[in-house]
């Protein structure tokens, strides 16, 4: 009788060599989860190099000098940008800024720039010809030091068309004409549309019209 059953039972055993039984598969469980417990870790204590989080600088930030057509509180907006930098580490990163690999001191610039608290990001106003330069943010701690994108700051500038009087230009009705425009230099290069001058002076249209084309290489088809 002990044969037979010994012979039933080595049979099943074959068939599943390497299972658990389940007993065993609760203590191991438990063995895991205190080995767990045991190497509990304190990330906090763990230093880390920082790594930036922002979101990247534009490569070139453009910003007016110009004052002629804009009006005042337009253009603070447009001489005022803002340079982001903001690292995670442990410990929290301090933030050093280099202008044409000179350190730039944010603090010396007070009343101009602003400091977003908790990060190396400054809004930078009232933005003068000599401001003009490459920016890089660094991000330190005694773990390391982190090295931002650069970004050049530059300011916009456009050079006036040459005076030259009215023109008259006579076209077969139904016929045909098309000339090319050159704009003046610019930094950057210039989006360039022509425009209709209206009967009142200083009132200009825009082109809407089907047969007159303005295309990007600055030719306008009529
Ligand atoms: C940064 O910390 C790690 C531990 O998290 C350490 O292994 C490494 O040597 C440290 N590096 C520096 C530059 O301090
Ligand atoms: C151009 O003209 C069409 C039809 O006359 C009009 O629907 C459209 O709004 C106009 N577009 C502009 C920019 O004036």
């Amino acid at each position: 009788m002990v044969t037979h059953y010994n012979c039933k039972g080595g049979g099943r055993s074959l068939e599943r060599p390497f299972a658990v039984p389940p007993v065993m598969r609760l203590s191991l469980w438990l063995l895991l989860l205190t080995g767990y417990g045991a190497a509990d870790v304190d990330w906090s204590q763990i230093p880390t190099p920082p790594v930036f989080y922002h979101v990247h600088n534009e490569p070139i930030l453009y910003y007016t000098l110009d004052s002629k057509t804009i009006t005042e509180a337009h253009l603070e907006n447009l001489k005022e940008r803002t340079l982001r930098c903001a690292a995670r580490g442990n410990p929290p990163p301090r933030y050093e800024w280099r202008k044409d690999d000179k350190p730039f001191l944010l603090d010396m610039y007070q009343g101009r720039v602003a400091k977003v608290p908790g990060e190396g990001s400054f809004v930078f106003s009232k933005l003068t010809e000599s401001d003009q330069g490459v920016y890089q943010c660094f991000a330190i701690n005694d773990n390391g030091t982190a090295l931002s994108e650069k970004v050049k700051l530059e300011h916009t500038w456009i050079n006036r068309f040459e005076p030259l009087p009215p023109e008259t230009v006579e076209v077969e009705l139904g016929g045909s004409y098309s000339r090319n425009c050159t704009p003046p230099d610019s930094n950057p290069k210039p989006r360039v549309y022509w425009i209709l001058k209206g009967n009142e002076e200083g009132v200009f249209d825009s082109i809407n019209a089907s047969h007159i084309s303005s295309n990007e290489q600055v030719r306008l088809i009529v």
